[in-house]
């Protein structure tokens, strides 16, 4: 079949699988408070010592809306919501480490939003003060940040660094002043390169632009001119993101330009393709299924050994099986179940006021999940998979075979008895690929707004 035929056949709304269950499907009748804990606790008894924990910080607010925008995020200019916010999380990281029967190890720190550098360094240097001062650290962590590259200063870059930060992404998407405007976000060249070469100065020793393909009035010639200003500045990491249009998520303010204004699916892979050919001629390799990275950074290290990871935040070299979600919207996985924070900041804040979880759903994962979740996870990480034939109940045989076989047809995986693996072809459909392992959904109604599409 031609390139063309299969993204027609396999464009369809899908998950990213940054979770399985991914976050619709969770079975919120079994879900309790007291059992996110009691199954975060067995967990954390089982490989605080080996693995030690991730922490991922949601810090939500940004100046001004971009309209392109899925995270959750506050807007406004006021920044006197940024001490209240600090306080509330790390009265929720007093909460956990009131629970634990031992000091954590943390492996792990990321601050993602919204807008990490919309908060003034010192209040940065309070939150981060705050969790250690209750953890021990591990010699090999990796501690990161998302910043704005319009409103992070040098200053933001070096109290991060002093607190052990060595990781920073910020966010570029496009250079083009028309597709900029279209997102109503403008940021010229000149800012990223401040910020990237402050960073450089400082000591990251991982700096990471992130890159949309997809946005509205994208053009081959935008994105040729996007990365070849971004190899310029030749950050370590290089996200390659897929424009994900869910104009249907509350308050996200998609609807600020027009939908016949987007690409078309075809047209999105042409951007794709057009991005992955200028950075794979300039040393850059491809990771999973929307990174790029040099051979000198931790995620083609990690992908080379096997060891690369996915969970709510994305791919990750740790591999800590607890990942502790603080801030309004956060999701803390436990590898046996999920927990989600609740989304509305004021909420969130009262919650820990009354001293209380600010848990509202989460998921209990099945021995079934336990084992789709891994064959999810080799796929998408590893780009191969392995099992054993009486793993499969002749149901589940029934259930996945018919569709693998239609895979292999369509040249996309070459399947063994014991396994798959991805072909080279099959790459830019690894979220199709880990689909036909999904058994929720098999009830998904393809009329519901759950996903963004897959190409
Ligand atoms: C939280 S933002 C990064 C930090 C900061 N707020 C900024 O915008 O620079 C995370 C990244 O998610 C990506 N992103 C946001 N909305 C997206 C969407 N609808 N589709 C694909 N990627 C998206 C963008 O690349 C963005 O830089
Ligand atoms: S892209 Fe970043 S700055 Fe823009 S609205 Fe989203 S989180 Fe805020």
């Amino acid at each position: 079949m031609l390139e063309t035929e299969l993204i027609k056949k396999y464009d369809v709304p899908g998950p990213r699988y940054t979770s399985y269950p991914t976050v619709p499907y969770w079975k919120n009748d079994g879900f309790s408070v007291d059992k996110w804990k009691e199954n975060l606790l067995t967990t954390f008894a089982a490989t605080n010592q080996s693995d030690g924990i991730s922490i991922y910080i949601h810090l939500p607010y940004c100046e001004s809306l971009c309209t392109f925008c899925a995270c959750h995020k506050r807007i406004t200019k006021s920044h006197g919501v940024e001490l209240p916010y600090i306080e509330a999380v790390l009265k929720e990281w007093h909460l956990y480490v009131s629970l634990f029967t031992e000091k954590p190890n943390i492996v792990e720190i990321h601050l993602g939003g919204g807008t990490p550098s919309f908060f003034a360094p010192e209040m940065l240097k309070l939150l981060i003060e705050g969790i250690l001062d209750d953890a021990y650290v591990r010699p090999e962590h990796e501690f990161s940040f998302e910043g704005h590259p319009n409103n992070t200063s040098f200053e933001h870059l070096e109290t991060l660094y002093n607190l052990g930060f060595r990781r920073v992404s910020f966010g570029v998407q496009d250079y083009d002043p028309i597709v900029q405007k279209a997102i109503h976000r403008i940021q010229p060249f000149e800012n990223v390169q401040k910020v990237t070469e402050f960073a450089r100065k400082i000591g990251y020793t991982s700096i990471s632009h992130d890159l949309v393909f997809g946005l509205p009035f994208q053009q081959l010639s935008s994105i040729e001119d996007t990365v070849r200003k971004t190899l310029l500045l030749r950050p370590d990491r290089i996200a390659f993101y897929s424009y994900a249009h869910v104009p249907w998520i509350k308050g996200n303010g998609q609807r600020g330009f027009d939908e016949n204004n987007l690409p078309n699916g075809e047209q999105k892979r042409a951007l794709y393709e057009k991005g992955r050919e200028l950075l794979e001629q300039n040393s850059y390799h491809e990771i999973g299924m929307d990174h790029f990275a040099l051979a000198h950074d931790s995620m083609f290290i990690a992908q080379k050994k096997g060891t690369l990871h996915r969970n709510f935040m994305g791919y990750t070299t740790t591999q800590s099986k607890v990942l502790l979600g603080l801030g309004a919207s956060s999701i803390s996985d436990s590898w046996t179940a999920f927990g989600q924070n609740i989304k509305e900041v004021e909420t969130y804040i009262e919650s820990l006021t009354q001293g209380e979880l600010p848990i509202v759903k989460g998921h209990l994962l099945s021995d079934e999940d336990l084992f789709i979740r891994k064959q999810i996870l080799n796929i998408i990480c590893q780009l191969e998979t392995s099992w054993r034939p009486e793993d499969w109940t002749e149901e589940e045989k029934e259930f996945i075979f018919d569709k693998l076989s239609n895979l292999e047809s369509d040249g996309l995986i070459c399947l063994e008895n014991t396994g798959l693996k991805v072909s080279p072809k099959g790459k830019t459909f690894v979220r199709n690929i880990c689909m036909v392992f999904d058994k929720y959904l098999k009830s998904y109604n393809t009329q519901e707004k759950l996903f963004s599409r897959t190409i």
